[in-house]
């Protein structure tokens, strides 16, 4: 089965060790992963227990693979991954995750959420992460993939950009004018109800301004 752009883009940021995979579902990316050899083991994690079972089928026999039950991190012991990935949920589900159990969280986070990705952006600024790479994938909807490395100081992702913009949109998308990014935005600046009130239409037209 041929994966998803979404989920290609994340395999090419995962560390050569220990990856993590939380809400893994159909375990499609971790079969990727060990099945191109990008990394030497990979614990998946499912807090649904139908689909740990799916997940624990799908890397049946493996030596290279766990399947673990469980909320978030809580399946994952601490300094076991050296990277982890959170794919396909909402960004306020990830953030959690995320918030919930700091000790656990590795070096390096991959995440693609299928919205709110400003509390993920957020969630890096406060908690001592940089935001080394930024991709969008056209699929379903169109995905942001966020790259996310532990790190001191200030994140220079952000110099000479609009913290709100860049939240919402995205540093470095913005600096390089995505052009998924300027095709998301013109599509919704065709939706949005014009208001004064209405702050993503101003953060879109505003953004807009900067891209194009
Ligand atoms: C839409 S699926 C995404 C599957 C896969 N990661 C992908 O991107 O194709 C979301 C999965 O996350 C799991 N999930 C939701 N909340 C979770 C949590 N707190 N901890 C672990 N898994 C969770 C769900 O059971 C579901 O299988």
């Amino acid at each position: 089965m041929s994966l998803e752009e979404r989920l290609l883009l994340t395999a090419g940021e995962v560390s050569t060790g220990c990856h993590g995979d939380v809400g893994t579902d159909h375990a499609l990316l971790p079969l990727y992963l060990l099945n191109h050899r990008l990394c030497e083991k990979v614990v998946a994690t499912e807090k649904s227990e139908s689909a740990y079972r799916v997940a624990k089928q799908a890397l049946w026999g493996r030596r290279d693979a766990e399947v673990r039950l469980g909320d978030g991190l809580t399946p994952f012991e601490e300094g076991e991954l050296q990277s982890v990935s959170l794919c396909g949920m909402g960004g306020s589900l990830v953030e959690e995750i995320l918030l919930a159990e700091p000790g656990k969280v590795p070096d390096i986070v991959i995440t693609q959420a299928n919205r709110d990705n400003f509390k993920i952006r957020r969630w890096a600024r406060s908690n001592g992460f940089h935001l080394v790479k930024e991709q969008m994938a056209q699929g379903h909807w169109v995905y942001e993939i966020l790259t996310f490395h532990r790190a001191e100081g200030e994140d220079p992702a952000y110099d000479g950009i609009s913290e709100e913009l860049a939240l919402f949109h995205g540093p470095r998308l913005l600096k390089e004018k995505h052009p998924l990014l300027i095709s998301d935005l013109e599509r919704r600046l065709g939706y949005l109800p014009e208001h004064p009130r209405n702050e993503e239409l101003r953060r879109v037209k505003e953004a807009l301004k900067i891209l194009l």
